[in-house]
């Protein structure tokens, strides 16, 4: 689905594509980028955007939750919900770099047998995200051009909990994204980053029957938690 820069809410997202080439996302997100993150991970466990977003999921999911988390790179965000009572994970990520040091992760904490890793693009195969009780998405919003396409399949999978976190809107944020984009246009890639728009995503998650129920930020990062409204989908 096309939006305009306008819609986006930003002069960073002018450098938006229609979408950008899959194949690409090995050789942005590699496997020194996952080493680099699972070693962060060992040492001082979740960010702290990611640790917030884990409490509200852990508090608002229901006992033994399944998790849905997209673009989970090596998969911290939810071996935490794992470890503070969730039932079973699956992580869909496009990269297919990550899983080397995801199946570490995993050996290392016991938890091989409750989750399930696919690669797939959850927009063009969401017959690859199974429906959870929680889904979650910490700074993967900001690396997919069609923001709403990719909400509209997280918030529909979310059966009760839906918590994702993108950049702040901010002048810090929008020049740190251009210059990225510079860098990645003057390789030759198609690959951009992006600040949304949060009314933007805000609409969006609401169309597909969320409402958000919490939100916080820091320097760079901000994030939403929302809940379905109306009976829960068993
Ligand atoms: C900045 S990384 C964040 C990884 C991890 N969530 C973290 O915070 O360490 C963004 C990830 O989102 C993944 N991603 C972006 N769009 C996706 C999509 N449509 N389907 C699956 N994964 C996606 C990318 O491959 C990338 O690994």
């Amino acid at each position: 689905m096309p939006h305009s820069t306008a819609e986006l809410g930003g002069w960073s997202t002018r450098y938006m594509t229609a979408c950008c080439d899959p194949a690409e996302y090995d050789d942005v997100f590699t496997s020194k980028y996952a080493r680099r993150t699972a070693k962060s991970f060992r040492a001082s466990g979740l960010d702290d955007t990611a640790a917030k977003m884990a409490d509200f999921a852990a508090d608002q999911g229901p006992d033994g939750a399944t998790v849905l988390e997209i673009g989970g790179g090596v998969g911290g965000l939810h071996l935490e919900l794992l470890r503070r009572g969730a039932s079973q994970a699956t992580n869909i990520e496009l990269s297919t770099a990550y899983e080397g040091e995801a199946a570490r992760l995993l050996a290392e904490s016991g938890l091989a047998d409750r989750v399930t890793r696919r690669n797939a693009d959850v927009v063009a195969d969401p017959s690859a995200a199974p429906e959870a009780d929680v889904v979650v998405l910490h700074r993967v919003v900001c690396c997919y051009p069609d923001f709403a396409a990719l909400l509209g399949v997280a918030a529909d999978r979310a059966r009760r909990v839906l918590v994702f976190s993108y950049p702040r809107p901010r002048l810090l944020t929008r020049t740190e994204t251009v210059m990225e984009n510079l860098g990645y246009a003057i390789r030759g890639r198609t690959f951009r980053t992006f600040v949304h728009s949060p009314e933007a995503m805000l609409a969006v998650v609401a169309e597909h029957g969320h409402t958000p129920a919490i939100g916080g930020q820091n320097v760079r990062w901000q994030y939403t938690g929302t809940v379905r409204e109306g009976p829960e989908r068993p």
